[in-house]
């Protein structure tokens, strides 16, 4: 199969990596794909936002499947515009891809079927936003509508800080049209943990789960990031809580999906918080997290293409995979001063040498090379990964890849996995 993968980070570098690994790819392409991923890629300059340039490529090179990374591609209408050519591709259509690309639709699904989420309100008016917040009381959790790069979440410890968030949004308009309209909504309490179902429009897979880290610093500290470290799986999601999830959380939500005629197709990726009550959706994804996937693929023992496959075409309801007994961790280097301000284009050395340790594997996430030189290209820059007999020896082993690195200009977090680690 040709294989064409869309995304530039450490996702599409780990989803590259797994497809690679399958005696049924004979050619894989990305774009626009980055130095790590160009090593079993061939990578061509288009934008993950450029649909025609996209569909146009994946028609010249006979592209057989096409695995969308980045959500802001899926909403974008990707999928629709490939399949309108005849060509198949993994994720949800623009109508399906509104259950991460629209909270309020999300909200409102949840609750029309009994889906457990926090109590919420929807608001187009700031003042009314306001009275809601000091009616409710903090902490309370403020939401931009739309996509806002992992940034439209304010979980306020105050209600002065709630309304700033709103007025952040629908007065300064800080996130663009996606804040127009904003989320109001109870906050929860308790262990959050991201759950993965690989879906057909009709049947749901069970994946795998992995445990986040949100938080720029040690110690769940500091600014809200797109993920600085994941492990999987996530000892909360026993085999049970899998069960309960799918047949609660998931499956509702495809059944009706379905019903509205926009069938969910590609990879549900629940955010869940593990309340006193059960599990509780924090958000939908409608695509693989990032760095979670990152944790998660090294564990697959399966070939993953054909899992791709069956998604986009039908059939996972007989579908199995199976998986290594071991842990895997990724911890992310990202450049400092991420999330908030941070400069390109400083030089990272000693990535072959953290490759070269038995059972790590680095991704990249955002370098560009220069000559022979490797310099950070975005805020989080590598994902050094690692699989052990336990998350401990996995850790140990992440931990090393990443004392290997030479790159004073970066950091990363000491404290992954802490949760699960004594
Ligand atoms: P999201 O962008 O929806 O993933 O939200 C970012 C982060 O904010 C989540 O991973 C949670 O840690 C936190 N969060 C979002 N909604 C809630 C909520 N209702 N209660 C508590 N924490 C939340
Ligand atoms: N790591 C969280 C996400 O991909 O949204």
């Amino acid at each position: 199969m040709r294989v064409l993968v869309v995304g530039s980070g450490g996702r599409e570098h780990a989803l590259v990596w797994s497809i690679a690994a399958s005696p049924l790819a004979t050619e894989i392409f990305c774009v626009p794909g980055n130095p790590g991923i160009a090593e079993d890629a061939e990578c061509a300059p288009i934008d993950v936002l450029d649909i025609e340039g996209i569909v146009d490529y994946a028609l010249k090179q006979r592209i057989d499947l096409v695995v969308v990374g980045p959500e802001a591609s899926l909403a974008a209408g990707l999928v629709d515009a490939l399949e309108a050519e005849g060509i198949l591709a993994f994720g949800p259509s623009k109508a399906a891809a509104e259950i991460e690309s629209s909270k309020g639709y999300m909200k409102d699904l949840c609750a029309r079927i009994g889906v457990p989420t926090a109590a919420y309100q929807r608001f187009t008016d700031a003042d009314k936003a306001a009275a809601y917040i000091r009616e409710q009381g903090a902490p309370i959790v403020v939401k931009a509508d739309g996509l806002a790069a992992g940034k439209g979440v304010v979980v306020a410890e105050s209600v002065d800080e709630a309304i700033a968030a709103v007025d952040a949004a629908m007065r300064d308009e800080s996130f663009g049209a996606a804040g127009a309209e904003v989320v109001v909504e109870a906050c929860l309490v308790g262990e959050e943990v991201s759950f993965f179902a690989l879906c057909d429009g009709e049947h749901a897979m069970p994946f795998a789960s992995a445990q986040d880290h949100k938080r720029a610093f040690d110690g769940d500290k500091g600014p809200n990031t797109g993920g600085m470290g994941a492990y999987s799986p996530a000892p909360v999601m026993t085999d049970e809580m899998a069960e309960h999830v799918l047949t609660t959380i998931v499956q509702p939500v495809l059944d009706a999906m379905r019903a509205e005629g926009r069938p969910f197709k590609g990879v549900l990726f629940a955010g869940l918080m593990i309340t006193e009550n059960g599990p509780e959706v924090i958000e939908f994804n409608c695509r693989f997290g990032d760095p979670e996937i990152q944790a998660i693929l090294p564990r697959l023992r399966s070939d993953f293409l054909p899992a791709l496959v069956v998604a986009a075409e039908g059939g996972l309801k007989h579908f199995d995979l199976r998986w290594r007994d071991v842990s895997s961790m990724t911890v992310v280097m990202a450049t400092k001063g991420y999330p908030v301000k941070y400069e390109n284009g400083s030089e990272i050395r000693g990535i072959s040498d953290a490759d070269a340790i038995p059972g790590v594997t680095v991704f990249h996430a955002g370098t560009k090379l220069e000559g022979d030189k490797m310099l950070a290209h975005g805020g989080r820059v590598l994902c050094v990964t690692a699989m052990g007999d336990t998350l401990q020896i996995a850790h140990d082993l992440a931990y090393q890849g990443i004392d290997a690195i030479d790159w004073p200009e970066g950091f990363c977090r000491t404290d992954i996995g802490w949760r699960a680690l004594d």
